[in-house]
């Protein structure tokens, strides 16, 4: 039977009808327009679906969405709302990915993690993007993107 559920969403409240089955992810793509988690493996190996649960990083291929009712939600969508992040400034400054499927993911998870950890080490950046597959680059343009972003920070302070 189906549920009224209401997530909020990139700060705003959005009302939703889902079936007991649906899935996070296409409920988000499918109900509510929001695009930028992908949907890749869907069985929550690549990490293209995730998005910040209530500011943790989560696979929404494989969260249910009545599980996600009450709870806040956020997306690419609305890390740039006032314009970009300095990480994702960062990310373009040294040219991280390339066809870009992952990176809505790995901006996500990096965002978590400089929320945690504003000087990750190597490893913990690593760490942090363990999950979010990247067919392209090697990782390496994406790691050096989100240390100089620590680095940065080292400066300003
Ligand atoms: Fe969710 Fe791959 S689509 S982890
Ligand atoms: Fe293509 Fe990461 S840039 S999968």
């Amino acid at each position: 039977m189906n549920k009224q559920i209401t997530l909020t969403i990139n700060g705003e409240a959005r009302a939703v009808e889902v079936g007991p089955t649906d899935i996070l992810l296409d409920v988000l793509r499918e109900k509510l327009g929001i695009k930028s988690p992908k949907i890749g493996c869907e069985r929550g190996d690549c990490g293209a679906c995730t998005v910040l649960l209530d500011g943790k990083s989560v696979r929404s291929c494989l969260i249910l969405a009545i599980e996600a009712d009450g709870h806040k939600i956020t997306t690419l969508e609305g890390l740039s709302r006032n314009g970009l992040t300095p990480l994702q400034e960062s990310f373009l400054k040294h040219s991280s990915f390339q066809c870009g499927f992952c990176a809505p993911g790995i901006v996500l998870s990096a965002t978590e993690l400089l929320a945690k950890h504003p000087h990750p080490s190597e490893e913990e950046i690593k760490e942090s993007i363990s999950g979010n597959l990247c067919r392209c680059t090697g990782y390496k343009p994406i790691i050096e993107a989100i240390a100089a972003v620590s680095n940065a920070r080292r400066k300003s302070v």
